[in-house]
């Protein structure tokens, strides 16, 4: 196990700078999670992480001990990749043991690791076998078997499940969460999937164009989150963002009809009000009531999501849970708990109540 710190990490390609001024602290026996869009950086803070990419500039400290030019052994750490890059003509066994061979580990305790390793990964039958004659999720195992018999202090992990379909996806997830916790090895995983950080961190790192937007958890980034780009991007269906106008006394109007109580005490403005769909309510007592005419209804079974137009034209996504009877077309009010709405300015950052709630 090992703690890492990134310290005002720079990276750049010529020109092209793709980190900037990146801090962040990673806890001894954390899985930590970097989630954003694509060419954000992930790969590259990974990679740098790992020693396979040079550090232009600022400091890499392992355990405390500045790493910048260490190579990728010294460090104790290994990576999983999203294409497994296994060996072809290799069986698993000696795919899973190869590092150790190389390092010139003794016979019987290669034989030790690799056995262990794929009880750990329940792949003690494939031990045979050679990649080819595998499905997907059983090469994806077999890479991180790869990555488990070297023992490393820290596991770096690149979009490992991106290859696999939708159902091998929600499950390896879970094999991964349980393989954290029964090695208890740090573990930064990088994903451009909020479901899977959701669902996976300990600590959830977002990211956009080279730096972080916030770090937390993943209960703090969903209930509390800084600015416009976190609060859209955290959560499926996403936030909904309705135009408002905050006056003096906190109460905040909204371009598609009604108002409601902020808490929030700043200068009168412009503001976006993020309602999250699971945070209105289909009835017409609720404060903020407003008007909706249904355009789709997405019946999943216990719930449904109802795809509306306000009288503003703005679009919105409400999570219904209700038995009432909702027909296309028609009009209904939804309303909301005037604690729900979160506040943005004209600089996407949050605007925070002063009361607490
Ligand atoms: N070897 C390279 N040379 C030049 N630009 C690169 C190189 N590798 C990555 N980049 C650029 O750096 C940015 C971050 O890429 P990457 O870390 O792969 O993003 P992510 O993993 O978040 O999708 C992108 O704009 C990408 O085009
Ligand atoms: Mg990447």
């Amino acid at each position: 196990m090992a703690s890492l710190e990134l310290q005002n990490i720079d990276k750049s390609y010529g020109a092209l700078r793709v980190i900037e001024g990146l801090n962040l602290a990673v806890d001894d026996g954390s899985l930590t999670v970097f989630v954003g869009p694509s060419g954000c950086g992930k790969s590259t803070l990974l990679r740098m992480i790992a020693g396979l990419e040079e550090i232009t500039g600022g400091d890499l400290l392992i355990d405390g001990r500045q790493m910048n030019k260490a190579d990728p052994i010294q460090r104790g750490i290994a990576m999983v990749f999203q294409n497994y890059a296994l060996y072809p003509h290799m069986t698993v066994e000696q795919n899973i043991g190869f590092s150790l061979r190389m390092a010139g580990v003794d016979k019987a305790e290669i034989a030790r690791n690799v056995a262990s390793a794929a009880a750990t990964l329940q792949i003690e039958p494939l031990l045979k076998r050679k990649p080819a004659q595998l499905s997907g999720g059983q090469r994806q195992r077999v890479a991180i078997g790869r990555a488990i018999v070297r023992e490393p202090a820290v596991f770096l992990f690149d979009e490992p499940l991106s290859n696999l379909d939708a159902e091998l996806r929600v499950s390896m997830r879970v094999e991964i969460a349980k393989l954290h916790r029964k090695i208890g090895a740090t573990m930064i995983y990088v994903t451009h999937d909020q479901t899977e950080a959701m669902t996976l961190a300990d600590k959830i790192v977002v990211m956009r164009s080279g730096q972080i937007e916030q770090a937390g958890t993943p209960d703090t980034l969903y209930r509390d989150p800084d600015n416009l780009f976190v609060a859209g991007f955290i959560g499926s269906p996403r936030m909904n963002f309705l135009e408002g106008t905050l006056g003096s006394d906190g109460t905040v109007t909204l371009a598609a009809g009604g108002s409601f109580r902020s808490g929030v005490i700043a200068p009168d403005q412009p503001v976006k009000v993020g309602i999250r769909p699971e945070h209105f309510t289909v009835t017409s007592e609720a404060d903020g009531t407003i008007g909706m005419r249904i355009d789709v209804i997405e019946n999943l079974g216990g719930t449904r999501y109802l795809y509306g137009t306000l009288a503003s034209g703005e679009t919105v996504i409400v999570e219904d849970r209700s038995e009432e009877s909702i027909r296309n077309t028609e009009t209904i009010t939804v309303g909301f708990s005037s604690k729900k709405p979160l506040l943005f300015g004209a600089d996407s950052k949050r605007i925070r109540p002063q009361m607490k709630h």
